[in-house]
């Protein structure tokens, strides 16, 4: 699959946004474990243009992370304008807009998900910002508003006459927020569209390596895009590729293996976003990280209850004291 002239190979895999926790430590950490590609928290096109340290910093990229897309957000056009000018000086491989948020907050005020609503206005807001940029734009968003209101096929036309590289999309509805089950037929029509020539990503729920290549085989999608699935196991990415080369299942990483990992990751985030910020946005990686251990229960609440690296690292020399014998399957 392409965007533009970013070759990224047959059919791959990609970090999805997510605020708070697709920063550039995670990121270098899914890339180093197989992700093909990974995307930014959205960061609001309003902050940007206000000059906003906290969105400013979004906009590093470390080394190791590339190929990376920025997703922006917004709801006014020449917010949305400017903001472009800035995000490309940060020079990303992608612009990626976000017409897929569906907190009150974001959506009240006409953006993320309010463009559901208004194909018009996103074709609009989507032509105005690939003029503004000379970099490769992709879009992600839902299948639509809700249930009685599912428009993603216009939407998708739209966005490609608009000039949009690919679309991403969360085969939810907005209304939906993050619960039910994601609808990959609504995605596969898209992608099955006569008229559909950009890549076509599906997102929601793909988290194992069997789903991935469900998405590939059954519903002929021309990647995938992962999001939880890869809160606290970034090592999902490698398994999928494997299982998609090979259809063989590859053994759960060691427990040596994961904390490793943990260590390095929590490193890099003390490195860049200081001490307190670190400890506390790691708190939601750990879950996943020693699921299955049994009795992990009370270490777990000793992690996300410590307030410094330190005591942190040495639960993690406790934990890899007692579970040393432990295998994961
Ligand atoms: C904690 C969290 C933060 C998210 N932040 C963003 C965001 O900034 N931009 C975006 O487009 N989607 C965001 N999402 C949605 C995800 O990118 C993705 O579409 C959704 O989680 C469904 O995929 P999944 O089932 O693989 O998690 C977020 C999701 C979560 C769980």
């Amino acid at each position: 699959m392409k965007i533009a002239h970013l070759d990224l190979g047959d059919f791959p895999l990609f970090l999805a946004p997510m605020e708070d926790v697709s920063d550039p430590p995670f990121r270098v950490i899914c890339r180093e474990n197989g992700a093909d590609m990974v995307f930014t928290e959205f960061i609001s096109t309003e902050g940007l243009i206000r000059g906003a340290e906290k969105s400013e910093k979004k906009l590093d990229i470390f080394p190791g992370e590339r190929p990376v897309g920025i997703q922006i957000f917004g709801h006014n056009l020449n917010a949305m304008i400017e903001a472009t000018k800035i995000v490309e000086k940060a020079n990303p491989d992608v612009i990626d807009i976000n017409y897929g948020c569906p907190v009150k907050k974001v959506v009240n005020k006409g953006a993320g998900a309010a463009f559901l609503k208004d194909p018009v206005r996103m074709e609009k807001f989507t032509r105005e910002v690939v003029r503004a940029t000379r970099l490769p734009v992709t879009v992600k968003t839902r299948i639509g508003w809700d249930e009685n209101n599912i428009n993603i096929v216009e939407v998708a036309l739209r966005m490609q006459d608009a000039g949009a590289q690919a679309i991403f999309i969360h085969g939810r509805t907005r209304s939906q927020m993050y619960g039910g089950k994601a609808d990959w037929d609504e995605i596969a029509k898209v992608k099955h569209h006569p008229g559909m020539e950009i890549p076509v990503v599906a997102n929601g729920d793909i988290d194992t390596p069997e789903k991935a290549a469900l998405i590939r085989d059954k519903y002929g999608m021309d990647g995938a895009m992962i999001g939880r699935g890869a809160i606290g196991s970034p090592w999902v990415f490698k398994r999928m590729r494997h299982y998609l080369e090979t259809g063989e299942i590859l053994p759960e990483p060691s427990l040596e293996e994961r904390i490793e990992l943990l260590r390095k990751y929590l490193k890099m985030s003390v490195e860049w976003k200081g001490e307190r910020l670190a400890v506390f946005e790691a708190r939601r990686q750990y879950g996943p990280f020693f699921k299955g251990l049994p009795g992990i229960k009370k270490y777990r609440m000793q992690l996300v209850t410590a307030d410094n690296a330190a005591q942190i690292h040495l639960i993690l020399d406790e934990i890899l004291e007692e579970y040393k014998d432990f295998v994961f399957n």
